[in-house]
């Protein structure tokens, strides 16, 4: 990101629940949490959110801290090298604080394991000098409360899982979910758009309000260098179409994963690494950020044999469906 996309995205960010629209059911539980923890003047539990890139979990977290008036420093996995660094990192809060940890399955296991006793007990044992010198150094640390995020819930520790009272998956959006958010992002950025157009843009933003933002940022520049600045239905739909998102909402490498396995495969079960080579894109990516939402929307299968398209797939390319060979059975 540039500074000048971080800046847009920092404008862009609610700051409190009411203006946060979506995720009803674990913004519901934080919130009683939240509201629980300050009505008893103690600090939070601890939270694990978790879901695919940019539907918010870092926006929570900030929203979090602001609702019960602390303060939040952040973090991220990769950064938190040594036991010492998360040390000295949990020695540094006031009582109460919210620490973030970004990315938290890619702390280092040797780290995560220092993170249980701070977690459970607020308490720190460290190892001073090395060799016949070396001892073990009990730290007590303030009563804070971690919120950890991550795109890979299954990649954590049972045991550091579970030391998270708290563990919220955070979902799509609905259409009309992003356009409330897109309605409001409008109005923040002064564009002038009508609700038509809007939810136009909300339809073909894979349920993420991240992408649904960026694309407003698009069909606002379009809007402006074609037309008459303000974005409808029609001129939304004719910009979207220039970036190669179709009808579904689908971009390229959602349609370059789905073609793949039915031409290059022949529609068989695909493993991830063969289809990752094939499509030229990170097995990570294709794992955290395209399967999950071509499953949802019913495109794409894991199977223990493989990825598979479904009939929607198949129609999708103008085959009929029912060529795939049998379907094994899904976990
Ligand atoms: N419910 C929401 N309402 C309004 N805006 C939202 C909402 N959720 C996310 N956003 C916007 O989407 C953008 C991405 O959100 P955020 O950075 O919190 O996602 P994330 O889940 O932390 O992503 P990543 O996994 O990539 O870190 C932000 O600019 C934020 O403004
Ligand atoms: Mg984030």
């Amino acid at each position: 990101m540039n500074s000048k996309e971080e800046e847009f995205d920092k404008s862009l960010r609610p700051q409190m629940f009411a203006d946060f629209p979506g995720q009803g059911n674990v913004k519901e539980q934080l919130q009683i949490m939240v509201a629980a923890a300050t009505g008893r003047g103690e600090p939070l539990n601890h939270v694990l959110l978790s879901g695919p890139p940019g539907l918010g979990k870092t926006t929570l977290a900030n929203i979090i801290a602001n609702a019960c008036g602390r303060q939040l420093k952040a973090t991220s996995g990769p950064v938190i090298e040594k036991p010492g660094d998360l040390a000295g990192l949990l020695s540094s809060l006031d009582e109460g604080d919210v620490l973030f940890i970004d990315e938290i399955h890619r702390l280092p296991r040797q780290v995560e394991e220092y993170l249980y006793s701070a977690m459970e007990d607020f308490r720190i044992d460290i190892m001073v000098d090395s060799g016949v010198a070396a001892r073990s150094v009990q730290v007590n640390l303030p009563h804070f409360c971690l919120i950890g995020a991550t795109t890979r819930q299954g990649k954590l520790s049972a045991p550091l899982r579970d030391r998270f009272t708290m563990k919220c998956r955070m979902a799509y959006y609905s259409p009309l979910e992003l356009q409330t958010i897109l309605i409001r992002s409008a109005r923040v950025l002064s564009v002038q758009a009508e609700e038509e157009g809007l939810l136009e843009i909300a339809r073909r933003a894979r349920g993420t309000p991240r992408i649904a933002n960026n694309l407003l940022r698009w069909v606002r520049d379009f809007a402006q260098v074609r037309h008459s600045s303000v974005v409808t239905k029609p001129i939304a739909a004719e910009a979207l179409k220039m970036l190669n998102i179709d009808d579904d909402g689908l971009d390229e490498m959602d349609n370059r994963i789905l073609e793949t396995i039915i031409v290059k495969f022949k529609e068989r079960p695909v493993g991830l690494k063969s289809l990752a080579v094939a499509v030229g894109e990170e097995e990570e990516t294709i794992e955290d950020v395209y399967e999950p939402y071509l499953i949802q929307e019913g495109f794409l299968l894991r199977t223990p044999s493989g990825r598979i398209v479904t009939d929607r797939a198949l129609r999708r390319f103008g085959r009929t469906s029912g060529t795939a060979p049998h379907q094994p059975e899904l976990f």
